[in-house]
């Protein structure tokens, strides 16, 4: 891209810049923050009470005209829900102003499950669809300051086998950085100052409910996690121009990133766009946590097909006791897993649909629903741990290593 043509971008961004009234993103505590997530979520009056937007069927039609490809399942069965100025990074790339993704993995554990993988298969469907650059932040340092059931080296250590999985979701490496936060945080840090400075205590307090007590490492983090939002972290990357930023996360993560559009607008840099999802549910139903320490909780990426198997056997169902009662009354689909998990993972949305009747009206019973579920999770963590197999520590170095990355935003495109 031509100097001018940056500086072009810089300006049209100012002129995207929010006014005044705009800075009241809420910030208040919530059940649902990075830390804990409450049960049973309420996903309408979570996207009020955080001031985020729904997801509209409008918004996705965007999404398709402007990407020329069917949007992804997670959009259309509203598992990606809820976003904030998503629609002005979609007015800038029709206009030809590029932008950015950038996500992030806690390495807390060796043992990933389907849930942590999510994020990324919609993250990659972004970056193929619209073709921009993508960066990975990997908070060693934040599983430390808030876990702490390892040491420090072993925290970086998960983060490079995290890394691994994150890879073998099949992300382009010329147009995609990864980084620790342990080996990066030096680049960012003229932008980790700023950030910091410009929160306070009792912001901190608020959004994330730190005490006076909690080690100073949890009050210097969310800086931190801000600072990729802002795309001069990234010189080797962007320069040091200013680029848009849309962030695909758990609607967990917002407080940190309602945190950063505050800090956004006062340094005068572009507020960054947001995209969430709800939360994965646990084999054991909702509103139960799914971990690495509660075994049948979920399918992790390195259960054999019959761990699969036997799982979604014993997982919870909204069948009814006996094949005479289901027959009679249907499914109750609202507490059904295996049905809720083939809204994840049954791509044919057809197939889905006479699922969803016929097991709601009693045509179809549990047995049938979870073996087909079988049968597609055992084929997605196969070729899953097969990718996986073939990524070496060196792999992930090359994904880590400070460089350009190549890609073609709307504005070359108009260019060549
Ligand atoms: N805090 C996140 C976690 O615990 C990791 C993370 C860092 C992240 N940056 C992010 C997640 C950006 C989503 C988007 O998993």
């Amino acid at each position: 891209m031509s100097t001018q043509q940056q500086e072009t971008v810089v300006e049209e961004q100012k002129v995207q810049q929010p006014t005044e009234g705009e800075q009241e993103d809420q910030v208040k505590p919530s059940s649902v923050n990075p830390y804990e997530v409450g049960e049973n979520v309420d996903y309408d009056k979570l996207i009020s009470e955080f001031g985020c937007s729904k997801i509209d069927q409008s918004l996705i039609d965007r999404v398709e005209k402007l990407t020329g490809k069917k949007a992804h399942p997670f959009l259309t069965r509203e598992i990606f829900f809820s976003h904030r100025d998503l629609n002005l990074i979609l007015d800038n790339y029709e206009k030809g102003i590029p932008f950015y993704l950038y996500t992030g993995r806690g390495p807390s554990t060796e043992s990933m499950h389907l849930g942590h993988l999510m994020p990324f298969i919609f993250t990659k469907y972004l970056q193929d669809a619209f073709d921009v650059p993508l960066v990975i932040q990997l908070t060693d340092d934040e599983k430390f300051f808030h876990k702490g059931d390892f040491t420090l080296e072993e925290y970086q250590k998960l983060a490079i086998e995290n890394a691994k999985d994150i890879i073998a979701c099949g992300f382009d490496i010329e147009k995609t950085f990864i980084f620790r936060n342990t080996d990066y945080v030096g680049h960012m840090y003229p932008n980790i100052c700023k950030i910091q400075k410009a929160v306070t205590y009792n912001q901190l307090k608020g959004i994330f409910g730190v005490t006076p007590s909690d080690n100073c490492g949890k009050f210097a983090f969310p800086a931190v996690q801000a600072a990729p939002a802002i795309s001069t972290s990234f010189p080797h990357i962007f320069g040091n121009k200013n680029v848009f930023c849309l962030i695909p996360q758990g609607i967990d993560q917002d407080p940190y990133f309602r945190m950063t559009r505050d800090v956004q607008y006062k340094l005068k840099v572009p507020k960054t766009a947001c995209i969430h999802s709800k939360f994965f549910p646990s084999l054991q139903g909702f509103g139960t946590k799914m971990g690495s320490t509660v075994p049948n909780s979920a399918i992790f990426l390195t259960d054999t097909p019959k761990q699969i198997k036997e799982k979604i056997n014993k997982s919870v169902s909204g069948g009814r006791a006996t094949k005479e009662e289901q027959e009679q009354f249907g499914a109750d689909l609202t507490v059904d897993i295996p049905y809720h998990y083939l809204r994840f993972f049954l791509e044919d949305d057809a197939r889905l649909e006479e699922i969803r009747v016929k097991y709601s009206t009693g045509k179809m019973l549990t047995g049938e629903v979870k073996k087909e579920l079988i049968g597609i999770l055992q084929k997605i963590i196969g070729d899953h741990q097969e990718k996986r197999k073939a990524i070496t520590n060196d792999k992930v170095l090359e994904y880590m290593k400070i460089r350009p990355l190549k890609f073609k935003t709307p504005q070359n495109q108009l260019e060549a």
